[in-house]
């Protein structure tokens, strides 16, 4: 998210405008916790994980009373359009402010990549190679002493997380919610497995399926293996981001100062097949990105 605040807000002051920064996104507008954003506010952030400006989870921002306060700040402030970086609530809150006569522009950020109109999601890439690196350590223990794991990765109701990272760990088996799981296929291709004595069997199960121990007592229970667990949790949200993230996320911070500078609102803008577009809220929030069958069924093939 760093990078594209940078982003924005050089493209932003080279264009002649004047940049604030809301302090904890909703929470911030709520409160009117703003500072102007120089050239130099933004130098040596663009290799630094979270964000500069804070970021918090606004359950006032869902109430007319948190809104009221928030465009009131608004109006005082003389902001004349809003960038919000976020995920699907953020473009929530984006939509209540357009209803309200705010200009704004969503840029999307979220390690979970499940938004529509875009390839993929600020943060993403980070996170995925976070949870590699963890399966990479995870493999080396597993097999010196040949024992089977249940990794979960984080990506909320999605798969993606689990389905990239897994698939580029070489993980045996995936558990991801898109594909409803077939438990005794799993437990047959562990059961395989041990038979053919592979010195480990990793699976990658997505948080969104079900929790890592209750996967792996039902495992236990279906073949008598015993099976690790590792659950990797909130490592996957920080970190220096990775060479495409902050290509990705200095792209989009870019686009959407332009964009909001020369009139465009309502929309979230994405990066598909490195064509900058953009798509109206409504449809970025409906819409649901497909998880790639074909890759999924991959995956098995080459886990086995
Ligand atoms: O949506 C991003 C995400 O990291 C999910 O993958 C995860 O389920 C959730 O946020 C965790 O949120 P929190 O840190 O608020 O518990």
């Amino acid at each position: 998210m760093n990078a594209a605040v940078r982003a924005a807000v050089r493209l932003g002051i080279w264009k002649g405008a004047q940049v604030i920064g809301v302090m904890r996104g909703f929470e911030g507008l709520i409160a009117g916790e703003f500072a102007e954003l120089g050239l130099s506010s933004v130098s040596g952030i663009i290799q630094r994980g979270g964000t500069i400006l804070l970021t918090a989870r606004s359950e006032l921002f869902k109430t007319e009373e948190g809104i009221e306060q928030a465009l009131s700040h608004i109006r005082e402030g003389g902001l004349e359009g809003l960038i919000l970086i976020g995920g699907d609530g953020t473009f929530r809150g984006a939509l209540e402010l357009e209803k309200r006569g705010v200009p704004t522009i969503g840029v999307p950020a979220s390690i979970d990549d499940d938004l529509w109109g875009t390839d993929h999601t600020i943060g993403f890439d980070t996170a995925v190679n976070t949870a590699l690196s963890a399966l990479d350590k995870i493999r080396d223990t597993a097999t010196s002493h040949e024992r089977s794991f249940v990794v979960e990765v984080m990506g909320r109701t999605a798969g993606y997380i689990a389905l990239m990272s897994g698939l580029a760990g070489g993980a045996e088996f995936i558990v991801i919610p898109e594909v409803p799981l077939q438990i005794e296929e799993l437990a047959q291709a562990l059961k395989r497995g041990h038979e053919r004595k592979k010195r480990h069997f990793i699976i990658v199960l997505a948080e969104g399926v079900k929790g890592a121990y209750q996967l792996a007592q039902e495992l236990y229970e279906r073949t008598g293996h015993e099976i690790k667990v590792s659950i990797l949790g909130h490592i996957q949200r920080g970190g220096n981001p990775s060479a495409y993230d902050r290509y990705l996320a200095s792209r989009l911070g870019a686009a959407a100062m332009e964009a909001i500078i020369s009139g465009e609102r309502g929309k979230m803008v994405g990066l598909r097949e490195e064509e900058v577009i953009f798509t109206p809220y409504s449809e970025a929030i409906s819409q649901r990105k497909e998880i790639d069958r074909k890759t999924y069924e991959l995956s098995k093939i080459l886990g086995t």
